[in-house]
């Protein structure tokens, strides 16, 4: 096969930044992608309505002429413990916000304003169960006393498990799943429980963080895990079943802040979201799944129409270059410098 042609994907779980950042990154996932869930975690964090309504106007703003109007922002906001119920009945009438996320508090980049206390929030879940708002989790613990390997695998019995008896109705996205534990958690719990995979995932295990040294471009959250759970991860993926759909969790930080005594978590993948995706799935020999996965389940799980235009992915060798501009700093994107077999036409 040298020509894949695939309906239009979108990504249901990406990191755009603001500003000059947002604008040298946008470019890269409006030209594979129609929409975007666009993740909330700026600084300060996306809390109101209003703030995801301006957010969304400096994405459409910053949107490439040639794809002004083929690309749309689905907006999320960041749940807080003090996100009034109010907020979530604004939100749904705006009929632009799309998902409010949970972030345990210091879980991840820009988290600290994240929930300390689930019980905190039980009046607004309620409400976004009555009023079919999805909940995108972050699900990782924040103990410190926890493994940090474990974090998802603890987060799924203290609170997501529970989370789900609360709240049966309410609709719940387990945003990068990592482990196979976090996987047969979704296989078996009710239709209204989904999970975005990374490319990322799907491609490496820990053992990349360490090749040869360490490798701050492979640190992100929730962090790689064992060989065991990226097979489990790539057989979720591929295997046809509806509960799982593409979110690149596309996390750019500038080359400075990465590699450092202390560097940001999250890698960026925009720069070649379904090429990546293209060789997780070959590598399957799943490339028939490919579709399904990137363009179908997550369009039906949010309620939302499938894309009607298709992109081209071509058999071809190419190499991801060494970085791409970041503002005033380097982005440097994974698998920099390194040859990719598939490329979007
Ligand atoms: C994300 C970021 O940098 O915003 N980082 C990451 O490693 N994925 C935050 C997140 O999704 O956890
Ligand atoms: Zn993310």
């Amino acid at each position: 096969m040298n020509t894949l042609t695939i309906t239009r994907p979108d990504d249901w779980h990406l990191h755009l930044r603001d500003g000059e950042q947002l604008r040298a990154v946008l470019p890269y996932t409006a030209k594979q992608f129609a929409r975007a869930i666009v993740m909330p975690n700026l600084r300060p964090p996306v809390v109101t309505v209003d703030m995801a309504l301006a957010y969304r106007d400096r994405i459409l703003a910053a949107l490439p002429e040639d794809r002004k109007s083929g690309f749309e922002p689905l907006m999320t906001l960041y749940l807080t413990d003090n996100t009034p119920p109010s907020e979530i009945v604004r939100a749904k009438e705006s009929g632009a916000i799309h998902g409010v996320k949970l972030y345990p508090a210091g879980a991840t980049t820009n988290s600290d304003a994240g929930v300390t206390d689930l019980a905190k929030c039980y009046a607004t879940l309620e409400i976004m169960e009555k009023m079919d708002m999805p909940l995108l989790v972050h699900g990782e613990v924040t103990d410190p006393g926890i493994d940090v390997f474990d974090r998802e695998k603890v987060f799924i019995d203290r609170i997501l498990a529970p989370l789900v008896q609360r709240f049966p109705g309410l609709r719940i996205v387990f945003e990068h799943v990592t482990t196979r534990d976090a996987v047969q958690f979704v296989r078996q719990a009710p239709h209204q429980i989904a999970a975005t995979i990374t490319a990322h995932h799907l491609l490496l295990n820990r053992n990349a963080i360490f090749q040869g040294g360490i490798r701050p471009h492979h640190y992100c959250l929730p962090v790689l895990k064992r060989e065991v759970h990226r097979q489990a991860l790539l057989e979720a993926a591929t295997g046809g079943e509806s509960k799982f759909f593409l979110g690149t969790d596309s996390a750019p930080h500038s080359q400075a802040a990465k590699e450092s005594s202390c560097g940001c978590a999250g890698m960026f993948t925009a720069h070649a979201a379904i090429e990546l995706y293209a060789t997780a799935f070959e590598q399957a020999d799943a490339l028939d799944k490919l579709e399904a996965f990137a363009s179908f389940h997550g369009a039906d799980f949010y309620r939302l129409p499938r894309n009607r235009d298709t992109i081209a992915l071509n058999k071809e060798n190419w190499i991801v270059p060494q970085q791409y501009e970041f503002a005033a700093e380097n982005l440097i994107p994974l698998y920099a410098n390194t040859v990719l077999s598939w490329r979007m036409a």
